[in-house]
């Protein structure tokens, strides 16, 4: 009899899903480059839909690590006219060390010790990578000089307020635009029950997000912002007063520092010191993800959880494209292959990453050629800072009952894909959902069945075929 390792075949279960709903639809007019909320948009210009019937724009313009862009269409300017002059490669002044491989499905799929440039134009360099502080460096010269507001982005990577659930849509309305024109997240993160929290937000850019969560985590709340780039961390901080006098605030609730989210302790945020962080589109953008991950971890409350959204690959993304500026900047190839997201989020510590939605991130051909046919989503991952939690899923025959006393899900509590929590109903749930629900700020809206119920019934859900 083969032994079936329990774990894998857990994963595979609740992954696979992931990979199922999140098979990109290529367009045929090969003039999208890439959108992840424009799953149910037209491509402009062409007028074919290709995802549903929604109205959201896709963008039609191409990145290019050494040609550069080719030239926006839709009306969106392209790197050149707005005068600059993209497709640098730049960033490669030092000496290879080494061939620059990254060490795959480890965590440290991204941190590399050589330097040369994409294309082999830097100093010196033969087939090296960039070093952190380069890839850095690049990350800021494009969020900072090059992309000013949303429309200057090459890609669509950029999430529509349209996507925003009604309860948030008129507390986004109280952002400033100019705040607003730079909010370049990849998707809507943030999680319900709020009120009266401590919530990171990890490279808040224009502070889009700190500002509507301001008004969630009430005056008696509180949010830190951390960025790394001059002008986005300026423009949030030129608008913190103005939000808490819109807010009708006596003080703001909201602080900005200029720092490194790889690095947090610098900026002297304490352990254990958040109830939430978030982050949206930037994970992706870091060189060293394992570094923020576990530093999340660390100022996380025991109870709290990180809930963010980002992109990753369905494949690992090729070395050689990872230091290509444009590319990373616009979010695509310095995306994780989801796998070895949840290996790293299980190392650091967060041991049931949960799926809470996940959709086709689009790549326009031309560029699918260049990425050699990796294919990426956007997906919010919840992770939960709870200790005893397990692996593998399990079901030790417990329930719970959502009490409909949360002012932004009344109905219904979308928990993550798996568990979606209609009020007043009895649901069974598995003992790390139990454990995750009990031991985090949702407790008090949930009835709690079989506390201390010692007796497993196998994997959860018991319907799960046995394939031993
Ligand atoms: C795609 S933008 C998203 C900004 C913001 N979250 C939003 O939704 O508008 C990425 C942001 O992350 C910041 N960033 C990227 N890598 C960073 C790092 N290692 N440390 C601090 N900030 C970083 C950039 O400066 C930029 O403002």
């Amino acid at each position: 009899m083969e032994a079936i390792n329990g774990e894998e075949r857990d994963m595979e279960r609740r992954l696979s899903k992931l990979l199922e709903e999140s098979v990109v639809s290529k367009p045929e007019s090969g003039e999208i480059n890439s959108s992840c909320c424009g799953g149910k948009g037209k491509s402009k210009g062409q007028g074919q839909p290709e995802q549903g019937t929604g109205e959201v724009d896709i963008v039609k313009t191409k990145a290019s690590c050494c040609s550069g862009p080719k030239g926006a269409t839709n009306g969106r300017k392209s790197a050149e006219s707005a005068g600059e002059n993209i497709s640098s490669c730049g960033g490669g002044k030092g000496k290879s060390q080494a061939q620059g491989q990254s060490e795959q499905g480890t965590g440290e799929v991204d941190i590399v010790k050589t330097k040369a440039s994409c294309c082999g134009g830097s100093k010196g360099a033969t087939n090296g990578r960039k070093s952190a502080d380069e890839v850095r460096e690049d990350v800021k010269e494009y969020y900072g000089r090059i992309i000013q507001t949303k429309e200057d982005l090459q890609t669509s990577a950029c999430c529509t307020e349209e996507k925003f659930p009604s309860y948030v849509k008129p507390l986004a309305g109280m952002v400033a635009d100019e705040v607003a024109s730079k909010f370049f997240g990849c998707d809507f993160c943030v999680p319900n029950v709020l009120e009266n929290t401590s919530v990171l937000d990890l490279g808040s850019g224009s502070g889009f997000d700190c500002f509507i969560i301001s008004q969630l985590v009430g005056e008696t709340g509180r949010v830190v912002g951390v960025d790394m780039t001059d002008s986005q961390v300026e423009l949030a901080n030129k608008y913190t007063q103005w939000h808490a006098d819109r807010f009708g605030f006596e003080k703001s609730n909201v602080t900005f520092h200029k720092g490194y989210i790889e690095k947090l302790d610098e900026l002297g945020l304490d352990d254990a010191s958040f109830d939430v962080v978030v982050s949206n589109c930037v994970l992706n953008l870091s060189p060293d993800k394992e570094a923020v991950l576990t530093e999340a971890y660390r100022v996380l409350r025991t109870g709290g959880e990180m809930y963010f959204s980002d992109v990753y690959a369905l494949r690992r993304v090729p070395d050689n494209l990872k230091d290509d500026p444009v590319l990373r900047g616009e979010c695509i190839s310095g995306a994780l292959y989801w796998n070895d997201f949840i290996t790293l989020a299980r190392k650091v510590g967060f041991t049931d990453p949960r799926v809470v939605q996940s959709e086709p991130y689009f790549v326009d051909d031309s560029l699918m050629d260049k990425l050699d046919g990796t294919e990426f989503v956007s997906t919010t991952f919840r992770l939960f800072k709870v200790s005893n939690l397990e692996a593998t899923i399990e079901d030790y025959g417990q329930a719970v009952k959502y009490k409909g006393s949360i002012f932004s899900a009344p109905a219904q509590l979308v928990f993550d894909r798996d568990n979606i929590f209609e009020a007043g109903a009895v649901v069974p749930v598995s003992r790390n959902t139990f454990r995750m629900l009990r031991a985090s700020r949702f407790r008090s809206h949930f009835d709690f069945y079989g506390c201390c119920s010692k007796k497993h019934f196998g994997p959860f859900p018991r319907s799960q075929p046995i394939t031993i």
